[in-house]
C-alpha cells in the first residue's frame, strides 16, 4: 500500500515538474533574430562587419537581411565578402534588393547562392515571410506568382506573421518602393490587415521609420551602408534586434556603437501595442515626399 503511494506521488511529481517546465520549453524554442539593411558590401562606408561584430556579442545567430547586400549586382567577389562578413555560424535570410538583383544575370547569380527568389520559415507559432520586390519585369511590385505564394502562406494558421522585404510600401522617399503602384501596394496592405501579419520590415530608403497603419507595424530598417540621403534623420545606420518576451515580440533598434535609439513591442495583428514612443506612427517625413531616388 506504501509503495503505491510512493508511486502515485513520484507520478504527480514527475507530471507537475512538466508542467513547471513545459512554458519554459516553449520559449526556449524562440531564436533571437537581427534584421540588417542595406548592408551594401563593396562599397566604400559599409559598416555590416560592425553590425555583425555587435550581433554576435550580443549572443544572435540569426540575421534577416532586408536587401542590398551587396552593391554590384551579380558580382561574385562582392557576395563572397557578404558570405565571409556573415561568417557560417549563422542562419541568414534575405529579402533581396535592387543592388542583389537587376536582371536576369544578376538573379541567376542570387538563385546559384539561395536556390529560390522568395522563402518563409516558421519558428514555433511564427511565420516569417522573406520576399523578392526585384524580380526581372515585376521591380517594386508583389505579383503574379509571388502574390498567389503569399496569399497561401499567410493564410496558415501562425499567431505572428512577420514580412520581410527591401522595397516599401510606404516609403520615406515618394515614389521610392511599392507605391510606384499604389492600387497593387493598397491591396497588399490589406492582405497583410486581413491575414493578421504583425510587422513588415523593408529597406531601400537607408533611413530608419516607424509606422502603425490600421494594426500593422512597418519599419524602415535603416543601413548598414551605401549613401546617406538628404532624408537622412539622423537614425540612418542602425540594424534592429528581435527577441520574443511572453506573448511579445520586442524590438530595439542599435547604432553602430550597440546604442538603443528606438525600441517597440508588436503582439499579434491588429492587436499590436506600440511599448513607446507613439508619435513615431505618424509620418515624419512630410516635407521629404517630393525627393525620388532609386537606389
Ligand atoms: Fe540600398
Amino acid at each position: 500500500m506504501k509503495e503505491k503511494v510512493f508511486i502515485r506521488k513520484a507520478v504527480l511529481c514527475v507530471a507537475g515538474l512538466l508542467l513547471l517546465l513545459a512554458p519554459l520549453s516553449l520559449r526556449a524554442q524562440y531564436a533571437a533574430f537581427a534584421v540588417v539593411s542595406d548592408s551594401h558590401v563593396g562599397a566604400p562606408g559599409s559598416v555590416y562587419a560592425e553590425f555583425i561584430r555587435n550581433i554576435e556579442e550580443e549572443g544572435t545567430r540569426m540575421i534577416v537581411h532586408t536587401g542590398d547586400a551587396i552593391n554590384s549586382p551579380g558580382s561574385l567577389s562582392q557576395w563572397a565578402q557578404f558570405f565571409d562578413i556573415t561568417g557560417t555560424d549563422k542562419t541568414l535570410y534575405l529579402a533581396p534588393g535592387n543592388h542583389d538583383i537587376n536582371g536576369q544575370k544578376s538573379l541567376d547569380v542570387y538563385l546559384g547562392f539561395f536556390g529560390v527568389p522568395y522563402s518563409s520559415t516558421s519558428d514555433g507559432d511564427t511565420l516569417l515571410v522573406f520576399l523578392n520586390t526585384e524580380l526581372p519585369g515585376e521591380e517594386s511590385r508583389i505579383a503574379d506568382e509571388q502574390l498567389a505564394w503569399l496569399s497561401a502562406e499567410l493564410a496558415k494558421p501562425f499567431r505572428y506573421k512577420l514580412v520581410f522585404l527591401h522595397e516599401p510600401l510606404f516609403p520615406v522617399i515618394r515614389h521610392h518602393g511599392l507605391d510606384r503602384y499604389a492600387q497593387e501596394r493598397d491591396n497588399l496592405h490589406l492582405l497583410f490587415v486581413r491575414s493578421g501579419v504583425s510587422l513588415v520590415v523593408a529597406g531601400h530608403d537607408h533611413v530608419y521609420d516607424r509606422s502603425l497603419r490600421d494594426g500593422v507595424t512597418y519599419v524602415i530598417g535603416g543601413r548598414a551602408g551605401g549613401k546617406v540621403w538628404p532624408t537622412n534623420n539622423g537614425r540612418s545606420t542602425c540594424y534592429i534586434t528581435a527577441k520574443r518576451t511572453g506573448d511579445f515580440y520586442s524590438f530595439e533598434v542599435k547604432d553602430v556603437n550597440g546604442k538603443v535609439k528606438d525600441a517597440f513591442a508588436v503582439k499579434r495583428g491588429a492587436q499590436q501595442k506600440s511599448a513607446e514612443g507613439r508619435e513615431n506612427n505618424r509620418r515624419t517625413t512630410a516635407s521629404l515626399g517630393r525627393l525620388s531616388l532609386r537606389d
